[in-house]
């Protein structure tokens, strides 16, 4: 089947989803991601391959982490970097996304980070690039609706490296509200095609898709026996705004259920690591004793962000 984020050679175009990508492109990016890291620890913070090139950041849907380490990774990399502030934007006056993107290519765009509460939003402007001749621009998925986050997955992929060496013999579990999250997708995606031989999914039955079988993934809705002897634990936030209807009787009898509690953590290896993308809800997902403990690799993984960030960029659009 065509995959539109590769070229007729096999190599990366666009960054849309993890899904469908080989496991020598992943190990690509977190290769040169690590590069990066080596760099950037350094006293050079900047290499000049995207001099000359400009990256529109347009996020049409709020972002903390993943819009400030795009435009640092942007930065770093030499880049000319443009955030759109959508609120401010024609898009409020009723000007379509194809409208604008097309006026941001007449102003020479070589490359759209973007971030769409609308699931396919990002596929949608390549795909439109493609029939409009500008197919030289670069398409990043910087998380769109539930689908896919696939720099978060990668982000999450290197941590995991890091901390771990590799995937292999890992028991991994997700714990939350896998329904509508798009980190969690892109997080089985990438954990599967990096070889983790064992991925479980944790939650209540109204928070988790029916599909994850055929994905590889064992579900538990019990969290003391799903984190039992687990190296990774990724906690996902509770989505609220992406909720119809009750799917759960409270935050506090969520907490109580699957928030993650120093007495729960016991459960999983001495060594495991915790890890949550953010924005984290305390006393909801996560106990602030373990956010704050000394399994948590939360901020680590967004110090990684940037490195895994400007290596997606390079690679699509290195000088
Ligand atoms: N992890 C993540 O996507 O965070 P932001 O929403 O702050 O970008």
């Amino acid at each position: 089947m065509h995959n539109p984020q590769l070229n007729s050679n096999g190599e990366l175009i666009h960054l849309l989803s993890i899904e469908g990508l080989p496991r020598g492109i992943l190990t690509h990016i977190l290769d040169t991601a690590a590069s990066f890291l080596g760099i950037t620890d350094r006293e050079v913070k900047k290499v000049p391959l995207l001099r000359g090139k400009s990256v529109f950041n347009l996020f049409f849907e709020n972002s903390t982490r993943t819009r400030t380490t795009f435009e640092i990774a942007a930065k770093r990399l030499s880049a000319d970097v443009l955030n759109l502030d959508i609120t401010r934007s024609s898009t409020a006056k009723g000007e379509t996304l194809l409208d604008t993107i097309d006026n941001l290519c007449s102003m020479h765009a070589d490359m759209f980070v973007v971030r769409h509460a609308s699931s396919g939003a990002p596929y949608l402007i390549a795909d439109h690039l493609k029939r409009v001749g500008r197919d030289d621009i670069h398409v990043v998925n910087a998380g769109d609706g539930r689908h896919a986050h696939p720099t978060q997955g990668l982000l999450d992929m290197y941590t995991i490296r890091h901390f771990k060496k590799n995937f292999e013999n890992l028991r991994v579990a997700i714990v939350g509200d896998i329904l509508h999250s798009r980190v969690a997708r892109s997080d089985i995606h990438a954990l599967t095609t990096l070889g983790v031989p064992e991925v479980r999914a944790i939650g209540p039955q109204t928070l988790l898709p029916t599909d994850l079988g055929r994905m590889g993934v064992q579900v538990y809705h019990d969290m003391n026996e799903g984190l039992r002897d687990c190296d990774v634990v990724i906690m996902l936030r509770l989505q609220n705004e992406r909720m119809n209807g009750a799917l759960l009787p409270s935050a506090g009898e969520y907490f109580k259920h699957y928030g993650l509690t120093p007495a729960k953590l016991a459960l999983a290896k001495p060594d495991a690591i915790v890890m949550h993308p953010g924005p984290m809800n305390r006393g909801v997902e996560i106990d602030s004793a373990v956010a704050d403990g000394p399994q948590a690799v939360i901020l680590d993984q967004v110090t990684f962000g940037i490195a895994v960030r400007m290596a997606v960029m390079s690679i699509l659009a290195g000088n």
